[in-house]
């Protein structure tokens, strides 16, 4: 069975991680599926939703990291970025639905996602300090401005995991539900966005992100650069050879 899959059904492309034994991390392979479904959906007028989803248990942990170690995303045109790209200026409406742990871009991503429900067990985190890496997904950008400066620098800096409770006063989750409710309630307010006038949805979210778009790409952008040089410094190394190595890291001498 591939790690993603995808359906499209009344108007709605569902696209599900699906990788449960590693946690649903994602590998470049996954970034590429996930980038190219994009593309086909921002063409195809029969789409007029995108819904991401994982499981009950977990939404994503993130990218797979030894994959990610082999295959470091070293330019723009990387699957990562490709995805980022897609998801971040997809002009139909995307939701998503998270339960369990979202780790990094599982939570990263969701900032431009339009309605998240999560299931109560949702956690969300973006420990790139933690890995001695900085934002990704522009993360930098709309995390302050998404979750004001204060509770931003918990998530950034401390890499503090908040709760769905939390998501939800700060206006990244629409609504919360028992785990096994996420994704079909996700999928009842994808439909029926897909039954509304499609120029209009598209003219309304084009017109609420009017004044960041620019400033997002270009933030990517510059995270990519930091985030490239990071990874090949000592912090980082550390960080990932203790992940694989199932140790806590050492950041004493660095
Ligand atoms: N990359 C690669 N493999 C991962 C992974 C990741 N990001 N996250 C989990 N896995 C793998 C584990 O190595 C383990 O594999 P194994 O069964 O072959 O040993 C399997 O998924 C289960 O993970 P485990 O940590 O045992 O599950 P858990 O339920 O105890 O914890 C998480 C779940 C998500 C909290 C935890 O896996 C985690 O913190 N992962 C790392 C997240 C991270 O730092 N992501 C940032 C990437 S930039």
């Amino acid at each position: 069975m591939s790690d993603i899959l995808t359906d499209t059904s009344a108007g709605v492309l569902t696209i599900t991680l699906n990788r449960v034994d590693k946690k649903n991390s994602i590998t470049a392979a996954m970034y590429a599926s996930m980038a190219e479904a994009l593309v086909q959906a921002e063409a195809d007028p029969a789409v007029r939703a995108v819904v991401f989803q994982g499981h009950e248990t977990i939404f994503s942990a993130g990218n797979d990291i030894g994959d990610f170690l082999n295959a470091k995303p070293s330019t723009m045109d990387s699957p990562v970025f490709r995805f980022l790209r897609g998801i971040s200026t997809f002009s139909k409406p995307v939701l998503a639905a998270v339960c369990g742990p979202a780790v990094g871009i599982g939570t990263t991503l969701l900032f431009h996602c339009d309605l998240v429900y999560a299931g109560d067990n949702a956690a969300f985190s973006m420990p790139f300090v933690n890995l001695g890496l900085c934002p990704e997904a522009a993360s930098s950008y709309l995390a302050p401005q998404r979750m004001g400066y204060g509770r931003a620098a918990e998530a950034l800096l401390l890499g503090e995991p908040f709760l769905a409770e939390a998501a939800l006063e700060m206006g990244l989750v629409s609504r919360i539900v028992p785990p096994s409710e996420a994704a079909a309630l996700a999928q009842r307010q994808a439909q029926k966005l897909a039954a509304k006038p499609l120029g209009s949805l598209v003219e309304t979210k084009r017109l609420m992100k009017l004044g960041q778009v620019e400033v997002v790409a270009q933030r990517m952008v510059q995270e990519a650069q930091s985030f490239g040089r990071m990874l090949a410094e000592p912090a980082a190394r550390e960080a990932f050879t203790a992940f694989m190595e199932k140790r806590k890291p050492d950041f004493s001498k660095i």
